[in-house]
């Protein structure tokens, strides 16, 4: 503590009140973020504050400077310092912890993964070419990149899992399939949304197709699933399953530009027969242009892939060129509409 007399300035008012200034340091909230997820300070606290000290004895990290760094994401809400200068985790901090089921730290891991924060860094050039900076610094597409470096696709993988699995729970309660109906979820990761489709409703049958590396990893074969589904590795550019009385894509077509969607729903649409249905699950950002929590995916998707997020008259236009007839679009309690079509 100083002698010296008198105050300090205190701009709290100021720091709290400026959206510039938020967006200018929002790389080193980032960037601090990842530092504590990768280190796994939040496991630490689970029984409650310690100081920074005694974190970095267990973490094998830098005291003073997780000192810093925990004051800092204590100013983002996500750790609390005590009078003793302990931190513990806020509510919204538990969501680092790796031991919670709904832990966001895969999610946390992928999103300040240097794949997601190089193709970041090149916005500024993707705003002169269009190109996804992704392309730009590993040279290959994104999907093309994971299929070659596991480590990478299993940060993917989980990252996508951890952010899907409470989205699943809500798409699959907004929709009502018919009893017996046979479902088949394209490009359906590791099988979440599946299976909260086939739990609720135990004469429903599916199949998982996604890419053989990604449906390897398949969490369909837990209790009550079996004789129920079916998995497929392959393609969805070449062909997907045929016999689907529903055909789902779950945030599949945001990560393709018109052109590519127009042949995935090709695809889709010479494996179903006339009158099977379609449902679009993905954010339908409004018309005309306001704000909406999917316009931050839409930058994902242009820094990483030739992607878009699209309103409802985007996805009824490409949906007829496919050989779909747009019916309706269904909120769910979730950031993803459900746009359902019908082969024609
Ligand atoms: C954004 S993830 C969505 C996964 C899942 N539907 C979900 O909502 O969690 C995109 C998926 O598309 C798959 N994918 C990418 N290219 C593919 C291709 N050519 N054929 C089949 N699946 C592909 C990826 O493996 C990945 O699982």
């Amino acid at each position: 503590m100083s002698s010296a007399t008198g105050e300090p300035s205190r701009p709290t008012d100021l720091f709290a009140s400026s959206p510039l200034h938020d967006v200018m340091y929002g790389h080193i909230h980032s960037a601090a973020l990842r530092a504590v997820a990768v280190h796994r300070i939040a496991d630490h606290l689970a029984e409650g504050p310690r100081t920074a000290e005694e974190l970095a004895a267990r973490t094998a990290t830098h005291g003073p400077s997780l000192h810093r760094i925990l004051r800092l994401l204590a100013v983002r809400g996500l750790f609390r310092e005590d009078e003793r200068g302990a931190f513990g985790l806020t509510q919204e901090g538990q969501g680092l912890r790796t031991d919670l089921p709904d832990s966001r730290h895969p999610a946390v891991l992928m999103f300040t993964d240097p794949m997601f924060r190089r193709s970041a860094d090149g916005l500024t050039d993707t705003l002169r070419t269009g190109r996804p900076g992704f392309t730009e610094a590993y040279g290959a597409s994104f999907f093309e990149y994971l299929a070659k470096s596991p480590e990478d696709r299993a940060t993917f993988d989980a990252g996508m899992a951890t952010l899907s699995g409470p989205v699943d729970e809500l798409v699959a309660q907004s929709y009502d399939f018919p009893p017996g109906s046979r479902v088949v979820d394209v490009a359906g990761g590791r099988g979440g949304l599946l299976r909260a489709i086939l739990t609720r409703d135990p004469t429903l049958t599916g199949v998982l197709f996604d890419q053989p590396v990604t449906v390897a990893e398949h969490v369909l074969n837990g209790p009550g699933m079996s004789g129920r589904y079916e998995i497929e590795g392959g393609d969805f550019f070449v062909t997907v399953p045929a016999g689907g009385d529903f055909y789902v894509l779950k945030h599949i077509l945001h990560d393709w530009n018109d052109e590519d969607v127009l042949r995935i729903l090709g695809s889709v649409r010479r494996a179903a027969t006339a009158g099977a249905r379609l449902l679009v699950v993905d954010s339908v950002l409004p018309e005309p242009s306001a704000p909406h929590p999917g316009v931050e995916v839409d930058i994902v998707m242009l820094m990483i892939l030739r992607g878009r997020e699209r309103t409802a008259g985007e996805f009824e236009g490409l949906l007829a060129r496919a050989g779909f007839r747009a019916e309706r679009v269904l909120a769910t309690p979730s950031l993803p509409s459900i746009v359902e079509a019908v082969a024609v």
